[in-house]
């Protein structure tokens, strides 16, 4: 058993999946407010073969997996209720650090899906009024239909209703019992159903209340199965301790450290009240514990239908997953419970969870439980996917918690994808089109010579690669809006409409300033593209790209000297559509503030006009 042990740890950090996955193309729809028809597989795939080590980057791109396959998953959800924006969020990160590693050229399985057993679900499926599997089928699809409007580029969705999944969970639970790791005990103490958690008395708030949902939590006493989680003190306190950033940010790290220090102990792997569940291999009074079943989606998501469903092929076709993303109130299931689960099954642990802040309403937890929620639906379909997904990557520090506002978000949308991206655009446009016939003059690397905002770009586009790297997601966009600054600084600074009208050499040099101007604006299409990939895309085509062109654009791509000589650009339109608040909240906002504003800001979505006053 020790040797066993020992064997598996000695593996699990630092070995990549010995075996090749298939490529994946994705058809990719644009669903905006601009529509472009055609569908398209998405990313260009490196078909290389090859694999590196774990983590073998430098110190400044310290991210995640050096490898070529990069396998990432966000949390299954839970179908109690719809999604709301606080778990859209994990999913957005997820989607653009999937877009990013794609640019890469590495091979990408983005995980996803629903969790769909236990009581919390058999609860609010009762209240419902609906049988549990209908009412599954209605909510998973429901995240399904926002993942399409938010533009998410998944490759695979897993229910864990899904009778491929089951057969995974069985193998896998009869492995770890084989490994004398299960034992059955009588167990007493409080459970929080939002949770799906027993709790220690010591983190609860007065009357027992769950600090998470605020609601008190419920004398329970069961006969049930038991993992021998104690065991794995030992190997889990060296696993941390010999590869720190298995957890991070950095920060959390110390709070699962003191969890292991404090003393684990066993905990319930099955419930003998619940009946919507996987039933226990050869006792089907109990069912599996809903954690225990849906870690394990993770590994049963890379089966593919219609093929042999067992834990060996699943396992040989990604796993061990190189990112986990999760929510920081999941840490303790991911970073302590899953990797001792897979060490007692012998299998490898995934290179890395991240566990990110929350979104917050009035400084609380948004949650479907606490039914303080942000409606995504209703924000994407007012203000289309590139906005909710940038501001949301913009605003919130990942990792940190961050509250959301309306206000905040229609200023920061309108200032960083309207003005300094959209505008910059349409007035560049504008000018080569009463200039220039819309025709690049020259090269853009010709025109950039002895330029320095052509070193500037190339900077900013490094420091975006790192950020991206070390799942830096607001930095990233920082960087990337750094580069719509100075483009609009050497716009400025350079006035070629000015030049335009003095002749001559003077014009000639402005007709060199626009192709500037574009190539700077071709690279933050590249640049953005994991983030607002629409809003990328209808630069590209601005820019007099094909959407076959923009599907196959690669990170290497953001070097300078794309656009050339001859390149005929489109017609200037507002690739960004400015938000203008509505008349009655303007007026609201110009009066003098007098105690505290109440009631929500109505807005409309407007056409941005576009200005080229200077042409
Ligand atoms: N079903 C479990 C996960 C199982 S993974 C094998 C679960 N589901 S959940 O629907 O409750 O939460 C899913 C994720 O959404 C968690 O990572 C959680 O942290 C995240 N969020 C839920 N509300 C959130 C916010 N208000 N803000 C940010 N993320 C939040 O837990």
């Amino acid at each position: 058993m020790a040797a066993r042990i020992n064997t598996s740890l000695h593996n699990a950090l630092f070995l990549l999946n010995p075996f090749n996955t298939p490529l994946n193309t994705k058809p990719f729809t644009c669903r905006n407010r601009f529509r472009f028809s055609k569908k398209l597989p998405f990313y260009s795939q490196s078909s290389s073969g090859k694999r590196a080590l774990y983590c073998t980057s430098s110190s400044q791109e310290s991210g995640v997996d050096g490898g070529e396959t990069f396998v990432l998953t966000t949390p299954l959800y839970y179908v109690n209720a719809p999604p709301h924006m606080g778990s859209a969020y994990t999913t957005i990160a997820a989607d653009s650090i999937a877009r990013f590693q794609r640019l890469l050229g590495k091979k990408v399985i983005f995980i996803t899906g629903t969790d769909e057993h236990g009581e919390k679900i058999a609860t609010s499926a009762a209240a419902n009024g609906r049988n549990p599997a209908e009412h599954c089928d209605l909510i998973s699809q429901s995240y399904r239909t926002l993942w399409k409007d938010l533009d998410i580029a998944y490759d695979k969705f897993i229910r864990t209703t899904d009778p491929k999944h089951e057969a995974i969970v069985k193998e896998f639970y009869t492995r770890v019992f084989a490994n004398g790791d299960i034992y059955r005990a009588d167990y007493e103490g409080l459970y929080c159903v939002n949770c799906e958690e027993y709790k220690d008395e010591k983190e609860l708030l007065e009357n027992n209340c769950c600090p998470v949902h605020q609601a008190p939590c419920v004398a329970r006493k069961e006969d049930n199965y038991f993992f021998a989680l104690s065991k794995y003190q030992k190997p889990l306190e060296d696993i941390l301790a010999q590869n720190p950033r298995f957890v991070q940010p950095s920060y959390r790290l110390n709070e699962v450290q003191s969890w292991i220090k404090s003393g684990l102990r066993d905990f319930s792997i099955s419930r003998a009240l619940v009946d919507w569940g996987i039933p226990v291999p050869d006792d089907d009074k109990q069912t599996i514990y809903v954690w225990f079943d849906a870690l394990l989606g993770y590994i049963s998501a890379l089966t593919e239908d219609n093929k042999q469903q067992n834990l060996e092929t699943a396992v040989s076709l990604g796993w061990p997953a190189s990112l986990h993303l999760i929510g920081k109130d999941i840490l303790r299931f991911h970073a302590v419970y899953w990797p001792a689960m897979l060490m007692s099954a012998g299998l490898n642990l995934p290179k890395m969870v991240f566990g990110h802040g929350f979104l917050t309403k009035d400084g609380m937890k948004m949650g479907k439980s606490l039914g303080n929620t942000l409606e995504p639906f209703e924000l994407v379909q007012k203000f289309g996917p590139d906005a909710v997904r940038y501001f949301f990557l913009r605003e919130v520090e990942f990792g940190n918690d961050g509250d959301y506002s309306e206000d905040r978000f229609i200023k920061i949308v309108n200032a960083h994808l309207a003005n300094t991206i959209g505008n910059l655009l349409n007035r560049t446009l504008g000018l080569l089109k009463k200039n220039c016939e819309s025709t690049l003059v020259v090269d853009s690397t010709i025109a950039a010579e002895g330029v320095p905002l052509k070193d500037t770009v190339e900077k900013l586009v490094g420091k975006a690669r790192t950020n991206y790297k070390n799942l830096s997601l607001s930095s990233a966009c920082e960087a990337v809006l750094e580069i719509g600054n100075a483009g609009n600084t050497y716009m400025d600074q350079r006035a070629p409409w000015f030049l335009f009208k003095q002749g001559g050499v003077s014009a000639e040099e402005a007709a060199k300033d626009l192709v500037i101007i574009l190539e700077v604006m071709r690279v933050i299409a590249v640049a953005l593209s994991p983030v607002a990939p629409c809003l990328s895309l209808r630069i590209y085509s601005q820019l007099g790209y094909s959407v076959d062109q923009f599907n196959s654009i690669t990170w290497s791509d953001t070097k300078w000297g794309g656009l050339k000589e001859g390149q005929v650009m489109e017609q200037a339109s507002p690739v960004f559509a400015r938000i203008e608040l509505n008349p009655e909240k303007e007026e609201e906002e110009n009066k003098p503030k007098v105690g505290k504003k109440t009631g929500k800001a109505k807005v409309k979505v407007v056409e941005q006009t576009p200005t080229v006053a200077e042409a």
